[in-house]
Formats: structure tokens, C-alpha cells, sequence
């Protein structure tokens, strides 16, 4: 599986970039709004396209970076597009752009024709905001490169619906959350039959594995460390990863433990070898966060509920 780092802010993106292990950069426009504030909070000058410009420098050629569009019609889309693309492709030839599956604009397909609009003038699209199987289809159908379904937007929306409290990071379970039913019975709490974000993530991929669809799928929103490895084993190509939560990958206690031990039992004559080094941070993982094992009392739909589902 490839990775990718999902944010706007080039030291990260530089920082992450030095440690060998990403694949490419994906950023929306909450990401960027997040970058400026942050700049202008600390006094600095926002360059938006020198910001850009150095984004697909520190990501290098062999790696894509999405931009995203902020139209929501089809043509708006695509003339977006193909001005990012022919603006910013030139710096580094990785330029791809991220076109949302729908914009709940016109007919519902205003995605769909973007989608296609960009593929015919063979530009990459990453298309985003996925959220169902027969999404990533269409949209895969359309002519998208990528498409991006969105793992932790899922397990929130799973949550919300139910009535439960969580914070970001907070793992869900793959298999689902249990619920008490109407009858005192235990039921898995789902959005169309879709149990989790990982789920979501497992079957776009049995389907265009089963259908031979050539798309790429990269896991997004993803909220917390066990969560990448999840949508990895569930079958993603790519994961696009925040800062924070890569940052997490690579701690465990019994590691921290280990070194600590291996430097302090580090005899003066074996030292003498290969040198000693200066006292590095130490970094320590987060709890992990469970979830609560009482099955929760799901709130009954309302009419408005009803009427209004996938609308
Ligand atoms: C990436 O392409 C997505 O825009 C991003 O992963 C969304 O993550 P969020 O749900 O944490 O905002």
C-alpha cells in the first residue's frame, strides 16, 4: 500500500518526505484554510502560489499531489481543473485534481461530468467525498485515477446518526458498533448496510476487484494509527495519512522500552567502537481509545429522517 500525507503544511509534508516512506500529498480546501490561518497566526505572509509551487517541489516528481476544486458545477469544475493543472503541472508534472463524486448541484451527476470532462483532456482526477461503493463506481466509470473514500467522515456519520458522543481520534471497530435494537436485542449500527469506514474501504475493493475496475482507491480521513492498518488489510491501494496520526504509526511503548534498555546496557568498550550521540526527545504513543463495550440506545429515525435519507 502506498501513503500518502494528507495536509497543506510544508514542513510536514517536508518532514514526512525525509523519512522515505511517502508516496504522494493530498490536500482539500479545509486543509489549506488550516495552513493559512496557522501561517497568519504566526505572523507570515501567506504566498498561496508559492505555497502551492513548494508543496509539489517537496512531494518531487514521481509523487502526486491533489489539488481540489471549489466549483460545484460541471463546467466550474473542469475550467477549474484544467487551470490548476496548466498553472501548476509545469513545476513538477504531479499535479492531480480532486473533484468531489457530487455536488448536490443540478442532476446530481455535476461530479460525474467533471470527472469526465478532465479525464478526456488526460488529467488525473482524485475524486473525493466518497462515500458508498456504487460512488467509487460511477465515479471510477466516469475516468477517476483515484477515488477517495472517506473511512473516518463514515465512522462519524455512523456515530451521529446514533447518537453518540466521540472525539476525532477515537478508534471505531471495523466490524461495527453494537446497538441496542428496539426489542432489547444487540443490532450493528450501519449507514446502508456500510458497518464502518474500514468496511466501506473493504468493499470498494472486493467490487473492482471482483469487476477488474483499475481505479485506485485511497483510504482518506483516516483518524488514529490502528485505522491505517485496517484500511490496509481491507484492501486500499493508498492511505492518506494527517501528520499526527503517521507520526503514531511508529510508537509503542515495548519499542521505547527496548532502546532504553539497549542504550543503558551499552558497555563503555563496545561504545568506543561506533561513538556515543547526544540525548534525543523521547516521544511517547497516545492511550489507545476504545470504544465503549455497552451496546447504545439508537434514537428512532424521524419522519424527516425518512424522507430525507440519501438526499
Ligand atoms: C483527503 O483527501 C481528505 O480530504 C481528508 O482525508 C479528509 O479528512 P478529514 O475527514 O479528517 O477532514
Amino acid at each position: 500500500m502506498q501513503i500518502f500525507i494528507d495536509t497543506a503544511n510544508l514542513d510536514e509534508i517536508k518532514a514526512a518526505m525525509a523519512w522515505g516512506v511517502i508516496d504522494g500529498v493530498t490536500t482539500n480546501p479545509s486543509l489549506i484554510k488550516r495552513e493559512v490561518e496557522r501561517l497568519k497566526a504566526a505572523g507570515q505572509a501567506v504566498d498561496m502560489d508559492g505555497h502551492v509551487r513548494a508543496i509539489l517541489r517537496a512531494a518531487g516528481a514521481e509523487n502526486p499531489v491533489s489539488l481540489e476544486v471549489t466549483a460545484t458545477d460541471a463546467a466550474g469544475m473542469a475550467q477549474q481543473g484544467k487551470l490548476l493543472f496548466q498553472k501548476y503541472n509545469g513545476v513538477m508534472g504531479n499535479v492531480v485534481i480532486k473533484i468531489p463524486v457530487n455536488t448536490y448541484m443540478g442532476n446530481g451527476f455535476e461530479g460525474l461530468k467533471a470527472i469526465k470532462a478532465l479525464e478526456d483532456a488526460e488529467i488525473p482526477v482524485n475524486c473525493t467525498l466518497v462515500f458508498t461503493p456504487e460512488q467509487a463506481l460511477l465515479a471510477a466509470k466516469a475516468g477517476a485515477t483515484y477515488v477517495s473514500p472517506f473511512a473516518g467522515r463514515v465512522d462519524d456519520h455512523i456515530r451521529s446518526q446514533a447518537g453518540i458522543a466521540f472525539e476525532k481520534g477515537d478508534y471505531f471497530p471495523v466490524e461495527g458498533w453494537a446497538a441496542e435494537d428496539e426489542e432489547g436485542g444487540e443490532d450493528t449500527l450501519d449507514d446502508e448496510g456500510i458497518v464502518s469506514g474500514v468496511d466501506l474501504v473493504a468493499k470498494i475493493a472486493e467490487l473492482f476487484e471482483k469487476h477488474e475496475v483499475d481505479s485506485n482507491i485511497i483510504a482518506s480521513s483516516i483518524r488514529n494509527p490502528r485505522q491505517a492498518r485496517e484500511v490496509a488489510l481491507a484492501g486500499a491501494d493508498i492511505a492518506t495519512i494527517p501528520f499526527s496520526v503517521l507520526k503514531g504509526m511508529m510508537l509503542h511503548p515495548k519499542t521505547k522500552e527496548g532502546v532504553e534498555k539497549f542504550t543503558a546496557d551499552a558497555v563503555p568498550e563496545y561504545q568506543e567502537l561506533i561513538g556515543r550521540q547526544a540525548p534525543q526527545p523521547v516521544l511517547e504513543r497516545a492511550a489507545p481509545q476504545q470504544p465503549s463495550p455497552q451496546p447504545q440506545q439508537r434514537p428512532q429515525p424521524t419522519a424527516y429522517d425518512l424522507a430525507n435519507k440519501r438526499q
